[in-house]
């Protein structure tokens, strides 16, 4: 089954829109969302930042990529796992391959590289391998010290062509779907409009690409030090957590 059916099959559409994903960095989090029916559960690198506590995903190895994936892998989830493939470790399509087996004997029943044309070559590999790729356009992370911040993508028809071209170019190559980052909402639509296989949005506007996804301490409120403007949180976890802490702390000194 591709993961297209996988996804088409979990989310109960023949025609895998609507996809619903979210990050996922541990196992009882896999569990959780996996039995609140998410879609996809992506062991991304932003892990590097909501976890691990870097400025951006630049630090993050293919080692803490791995810790995180085989805790998610070890929840058996029916969702799709995709795992990011990190920096530095897909410079050539030799290496990327190397790294993708690496991500899927850890459990990874996809992977995701940043990039557009330059990577179709990568993408051709892995997926000649039997290892589903994702692509991921717009609002690149890991460039971001080259861009100098995170800028919005798909402002001007230029900009707009060359993510289309770049999806183009891994769709050919194989690539099962593409992950759109902060994509003005009108190409985000057009983007979508124009290609064969789903595109999961982030930062794009409602209702413009197939699916969403979101950095899961986001959707929670756990992650309070830097919130995109486009997180929609559904809870306070960060409030809840302090709060437990200081009943927790009263109760014990008042105990003792
Ligand atoms: O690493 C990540 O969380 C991602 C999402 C922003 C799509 O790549």
């Amino acid at each position: 089954m591709t993961p297209q059916e996988k996804v088409a099959v979990i989310s109960g559409k023949k025609d895998p829109g609507s996809i619903a994903a979210l990050t996922c960095y541990d196992y009882p989090m896999a569990k959780l969302l996996d039995e609140a029916g998410v879609d996809i559960l992506l062991v991304g690198d932003s892990l590097g930042m909501v976890v691990l506590g870097f400025p951006d995903t630049t630090h993050v190895t293919l080692a803490h990529i791995l810790h995180h994936l085989e805790a998610v892998a070890r929840a058996k989830p029916n969702a799709l796992v995709i795992a990011d493939l990190p920096i530095n470790t897909y410079h050539t399509p030799a290496q990327a391959l190397e790294t993708a087996k690496t991500l899927a004997a850890a459990g990874a029943d996809a992977v995701k590289l940043e990039g557009g044309v330059r990577q179709a070559e990568k993408v051709r590999v892995i997926t000649a391998a039997g290892i589903p790729v994702c692509g991921h356009l717009g609002m690149l992370p890991q460039r971001v010290i080259e861009e100098g911040g995170y800028h919005k993508k798909g402002k001007t028809p230029q900009q707009t062509r060359d993510i289309l071209d770049g999806a183009k170019a891994l769709i050919e190559a194989g690539a099962f779907a593409i992950v759109l980052e902060s994509v003005t909402p009108a190409a985000a639509a057009e983007i979508t409009a124009a290609i064969s296989v789903p595109t999961i949005g982030i930062g794009c506007g409602e209702a413009t690409c197939d699916g969403e996804i979101a950095v899961v301490t986001d959707l929670l409120g756990s992650y309070p030090w830097f919130v995109p403007p486009f997180a929609k949180p559904e809870t306070d976890l960060a409030s809840a957590t302090t709060q437990a802490a200081k009943k927790y702390i009263a109760r014990v000194r008042s105990s003792i």
